[in-house]
């Protein structure tokens, strides 16, 4: 399985999220761990660490994509000059790819120092990961990993222009190679579509758009609890949240 977690937050995460997804970690075939961005509060230097220290102890595959908060807010002279420093200095590569036995994803990075809040993906970035979905291997998910979403529901309170603007464009491209599905976080709001269906892309399978709520982090919204997703190796989606009694990961009925 696939864990898929965002929003983490670090500077204002949650001890028991931390170590209830330890104990899941250790509790469950997991394969490999996707982190669709906002790894800090404030793209702190301690945050930072903080976070590569608890994706490391976890022991597991992982990739990361940055946030809106991963790059420095008020220091503006970094954040013009140098956004991404220190986040690269402690993640490498802004766009990373993770192979495993069932999956195939692809980061992307979304944040732009003028479009934090509603991201950005530009026409390169949308041929670059053609590219490598067409030579992806055709029996593993394909999965694309960005910080915003590509899609919300009005009913959730979000509209379309907090997407980026290109996206209905990646996913029509995407979608032809066979793209199982992306995560995103930035809402802290658990959701799924299926955007073959809502976009009408006349694609014959479905294009998932799967929405992270916020896993450690102290910043809920409109009272969501902690969760995180899981994709099955078998193309299955999971959600599970956290039970503030028992101190887990609970799943809930799909
Ligand atoms: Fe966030």
């Amino acid at each position: 399985m696939l864990l898929h977690l965002s929003d983490l937050h670090f500077g204002t995460e949650k001890p028991e999220c931390l170590m209830a997804i330890q104990q899941f970690c250790r509790d469950h075939p997991i394969e490999a761990i996707a982190v669709s961005g906002d790894l800090t509060q404030r793209a702190r230097f301690l945050q930072f660490l903080s976070c590569k220290y608890f994706l490391e102890r976890l022991n597991l595959p992982y990739l990361v994509v940055p946030g809106n908060h991963d790059i420095p807010l008020y220091h503006v002279f970094n954040r013009v000059f140098s956004p991404f420093a220190r986040y690269q200095a402690f993640f490498g590569a802004l766009e990373g790819v993770l192979e495993t036995e069932h999956f195939y994803l692809l980061g992307v990075n979304s944040i732009r120092r003028r479009h934090h809040t509603k991201g950005h993906i530009s026409l390169a970035q949308i041929q670059e990961i053609d590219a490598r979905l067409r030579s992806a291997p055709a029996h593993k998910l394909k999965i694309v990993v960005v910080h915003q979403p590509f899609y919300t529901s009005p009913e959730d309170g979000h509209a379309v222009k907090d997407c980026p603007v290109l996206g209905r464009m990646a996913l029509e491209i995407w979608g032809q190679q066979g793209l199982f599905g992306l995560l995103h976080g930035h809402l802290h709001q658990t959701a799924y579509y299926d955007l073959n269906r809502i976009y009408q892309l006349g694609l014959d399978h479905p294009v998932f758009e799967i929405h992270a709520g916020t896993a450690t982090s102290h910043r809920l919204r409109k009272g969501q609890p902690n969760s995180f997703n899981v994709v099955t190796t078998q193309g299955g989606l999971q959600h599970y949240v956290f039970d503030v009694q028992s101190r887990e990961f609970i799943r809930q009925p799909s």
